[in-house]
């Protein structure tokens, strides 16, 4: 059998890599922002790996991987850690090039306003936004240092903002867990940027989803479809140097 040449051999190495799709790994994609990040991933070739609390009944999101070959469909609820290590297991050795922690809860309003402040209700929202995105992204360390692009984001939100929340007080449970959210990937980052693993801080703008509308934003939000296709061009254009800055989808800086 004759040999074939060092170059071409090169070349086909090169062609096999350059087929090589990146893989994303996002949470809570059953609806708004997660099912439409699914959808344009999806759509751009990528494995998939989409989580939800309840698969069985997210039935855009089945129809979506039915289409998309490339969609795996799991079961996660990011407040319970033994299902998170679960998940973790059985992607072991599977590189994640990006992770997107985009489950998140507003909670019920009226139980985290100042004279109904539930402790119960206070956990549970710090639970799923805060504790729940740092713990999928501790599991999924190995997956993000063994892939191409080692990103992993939080998605945070402008009642984050300490500075944007001088004009409008409330929501205490749900800003605050953004607030801790931001603070915590922040040191994240930090930890994590020696090893090449960039960590960003990525909001989607307000978007017209049930979140937005539950919690009673007076004005029209912009579509999932605008927000997540600037956010995948933010994400896009994250680099180690780059993180630990909080954008919006728009590319601008949310302020500290
Ligand atoms: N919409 C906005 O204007 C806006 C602005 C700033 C930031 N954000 C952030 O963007 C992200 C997506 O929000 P959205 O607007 O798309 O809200 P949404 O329509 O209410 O969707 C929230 C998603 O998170 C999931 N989720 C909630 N708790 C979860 C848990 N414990 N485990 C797993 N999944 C969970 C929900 O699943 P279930 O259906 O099972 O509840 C749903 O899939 C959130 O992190 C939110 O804070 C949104």
């Amino acid at each position: 059998m004759s040999r074939l040449p060092i170059a071409v051999l090169a070349a086909l190495g090169l062609l096999i890599s350059s087929a090589q799709a990146f893989t994303v790994l996002i949470t809570g994609t059953n609806r708004g922002i997660g099912l439409e990040l699914i959808k344009q991933y999806a759509e751009k070739g990528w494995d998939v790996v989409a989580t939800a609390r309840n698969p069985e009944k997210a039935h855009e999101l089945q129809a979506l991987a039915k289409k998309h070959k490339k969609v795996t469909v799991e079961k996660l609820d990011v407040s319970d850690v033994k299902a998170i290590e679960a998940l973790a297991a059985k992607y072991k050795g599977k590189p994640v090039d990006v992770l997107i922690n985009n489950a998140g809860t507003l909670g019920d309003v009226s139980k985290q306003t100042i004279g109904a402040l539930d402790q119960t209700e206070f956990v549970s929202v710090l639970n799923a936004n805060t504790f729940g995105a740092l713990k999928v992204t501790e599991a999924f360390k190995s997956n993000l240092a063994a892939s191409q692009m080692k990103k992993a984001f939080a998605m945070t939100s402008g009642l984050g903002s300490s500075e944007l929340t001088a004009r409008r007080g409330g929501f205490y449970a749900y800003r605050m867990s953004k607030a801790a959210l931001n603070i915590g990937f922040r040191a994240l980052a930090a930890d994590w940027k020696a090893e090449g693993i960039m960590v960003g801080i990525i909001a989607p703008g307000m978007v017209e989803t049930d979140l937005l509308r539950a919690s009673n934003f007076p004005g029209k939000g912009i579509s999932t479809q605008e927000s997540v296709t600037g956010m995948m061009k933010v994400i896009d254009g994250m680099t180690l140097e780059s993180n630990a800055k909080a954008l919006n989808y728009n590319g601008e800086a949310i302020p500290w």
